[in-house]
């Protein structure tokens, strides 16, 4: 009981929080130096942790600082709201900076400490006292003892251990992949799609899926027990030089190969006098959230259709990029400057930050959002219909269809100033199906 005396409470870290906030320890040189104690870089758990040292430090969690698209963003919304974003954004993406006080402004100018430049580091999981679902850590433990779910830990010269069972939980996660803006919004939620799901009766949290085990030592020279993997990736990959790039693509690849069901529905002989109708259904089969979930404002998830003649040429076509990169719908200078025409029938699963009723680019401003991913175990059909008059000289009609997906359409890269880093945004491809259809008169 007695260790817990030493968790201070920290409520109110994260602007935008609704709980009371709580007196700040006596002074900021004080509060600093505690800070950098409790703040362990992750190289000092490297020697004793190598495994999860090595998985971490590949993962979006060490990315959270490095990221040059998150500084961007941070950025933007500090200038649109005048400041009022203060720490909210790096609150969340680097607890240590924001407690160290090493992004006054809510900006990072300069380096960061060792404490804090890990962003989502070991002790920001392991340290953790408390969170509130789409506030982020409100409590961290400032005693040094470190958190985990293995039950009998065998004491270490370095740290004290606990066992804590909400390590198995999702809980652990929700502070963080739920996020609530200013405004009071929930615009990212993870955990409450995971919530609201059959996952969690079936028993299978964030970690069943993110964070799969193998028998091994957990630390060097200790007995062996289930190591879980720390790389938990998702869709997104560094776009700087920064460890594992290709090891995270080929997982990330693996996770999606499976993750939908898809199956084209049409007739296999059709009349050539009709247009010809064409259904393909979309099914979230092990994605324990909706698809895509959490930054849906920057992910693309969308349907590539092309109905060709048996000579090759295109009868139609949707969800092709323009010279850019880009999808032909909002975004794509080709279609604002009339270069070439909308893409109605693109079917994109994404979400769409309002703001007084008109759309806007991030949402940390946003006070309405239009949500268009699929939920798990739930169906999306995307419809199309060939033209008649495509079909008169045809004698089948061959239908190519991919389901897409990217973690930024390059449209929101330029506007951050890092078009450079455009070339380097894969495309994952997350299935592939075809179907032949003969035509009658
Ligand atoms: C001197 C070696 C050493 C260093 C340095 C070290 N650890 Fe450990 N750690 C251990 C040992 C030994 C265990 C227990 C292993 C076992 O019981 O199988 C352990 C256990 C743990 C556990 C499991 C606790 C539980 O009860 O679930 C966590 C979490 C952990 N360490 C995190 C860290 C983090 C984070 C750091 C860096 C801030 C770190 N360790 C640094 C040796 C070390
Ligand atoms: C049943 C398996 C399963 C469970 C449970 C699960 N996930 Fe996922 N998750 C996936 C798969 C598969 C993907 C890849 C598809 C994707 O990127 O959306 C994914 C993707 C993600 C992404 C990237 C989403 C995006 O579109 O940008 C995040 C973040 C994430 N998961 C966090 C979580 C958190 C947090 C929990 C618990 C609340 C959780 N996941 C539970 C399977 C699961
Ligand atoms: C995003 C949160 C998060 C971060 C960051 C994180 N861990 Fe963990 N860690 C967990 C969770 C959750 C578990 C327990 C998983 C379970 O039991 O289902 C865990 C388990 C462990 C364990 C117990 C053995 C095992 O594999 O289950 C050790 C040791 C450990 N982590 C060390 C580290 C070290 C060292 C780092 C940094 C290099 C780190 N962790 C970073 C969340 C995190
Ligand atoms: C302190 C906040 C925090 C906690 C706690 C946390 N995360 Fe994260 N997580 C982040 C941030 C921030 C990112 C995105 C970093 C970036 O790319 O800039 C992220 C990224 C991810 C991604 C990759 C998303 C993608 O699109 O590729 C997955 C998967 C993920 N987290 C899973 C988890 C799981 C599972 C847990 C619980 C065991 C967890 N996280 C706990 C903050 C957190
Ligand atoms: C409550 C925690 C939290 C807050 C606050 C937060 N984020 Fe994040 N952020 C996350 C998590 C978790 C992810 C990963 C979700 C996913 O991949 O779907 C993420 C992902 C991102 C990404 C995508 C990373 C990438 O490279 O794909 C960017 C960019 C980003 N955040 C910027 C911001 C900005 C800017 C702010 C402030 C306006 C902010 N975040 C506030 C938790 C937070």
């Amino acid at each position: 009981m007695k260790r817990f005396a030493f968790v201070l409470a920290l409520l109110g870290v994260l602007a935008g929080c609704h709980e009371a906030p709580t007196p700040a320890p006596a002074s900021r040189t004080d509060s600093a130096a505690i800070y950098r104690q409790v703040f362990v870089p992750p190289e000092q758990c490297q020697p004793c942790h190598p495994d999860h040292y090595r998985e971490w430090a590949m993962s979006m969690h060490a990315y959270a600082v490095v990221d040059p698209i998150f500084h961007a963003m941070n950025e933007q919304g500090q200038q649109i709201t005048g400041g009022r974003l203060g720490q909210f954004c790096i609150a969340c993406h680097s607890p240590a900076a924001s407690l160290l006080g090493e992004a006054p402004d809510g900006v990072v100018r300069g380096e960061l400490s060792p404490h804090s430049r890990g962003g989502v580091t070991c002790v920001t999981c392991h340290a953790a006292a408390a969170q509130v679902p789409g506030h982020g850590i409100t409590q961290f433990r400032l005693d040094g003892v470190l958190s985990g779910s293995v039950i009998d830990p065998v004491p270490n010269t370095f740290h004290a251990s606990v066992y804590d069972r909400r390590f198995e939980q999702s809980e652990v996660c929700a502070g963080c992949h739920d996020v609530v803006n200013p405004r009071g919004l929930l615009v990212e939620q993870t955990f409450t799609e995971w919530k609201n799901s059959l996952y969690p009766v079936r028993d299978l949290p964030c970690q069943a899926c993110h964070m799969k085990w193998v028998y091994a030592p957990i630390a060097v020279g200790g007995p062996v027990r289930r190591r879980h993997s720390h790389i938990m990736e998702g869709i997104d990959v560094a776009l700087t030089d920064f460890p594992g790039r290709e090891e995270t693509m080929q997982l990330i690849q693996y996770a999606l190969d499976n993750a939908l069901i898809v199956s084209v529905e049409t007739p296999s002989v059709a009349p050539r006098t009709q247009p010809l109708e064409v259904a393909v259904n979309i099914f979230n089969q092990t994605v324990g959230h909706n698809f895509p979930s959490g930054t849906i404002f920057e992910r693309q998830l969308w349907v590539e259709f092309i109905a060709t003649n048996e000579r090759g040429d295109t009868l139609l076509a949707s969800g092709l990029l323009d010279p850019n990169g880009d999808l032909r719908t909002t975004g794509s200078e080709y279609v604002e400057r009339g270069l070439m025409p909308p893409d109605t029938a693109l079917a994109l699963f994404n979400g769409v930050a309002y703001r007084h009723g008109r759309p806007i680019d991030f949402f940390f401003d946003a006070d309405a959002i239009v949500d268009r991913t699929i939920p798990p175990f739930e169906s999306r059909i995307a419809r199309y219909a060939v033209p008649a008059t495509a079909l008169q000289t045809a004698a089948t009609v061959q239908l190519s269809v991919r389901i897409l997906f990217r973690a930024f359409p390059p449209y929101v890269l330029r506007k951050l100033g890092h078009g450079d880093l455009v070339a380097k945004l894969p495309i994952f491809t997350v299935k592939t199906t075809s179907e032949t259809v003969t035509l009658r008169d």
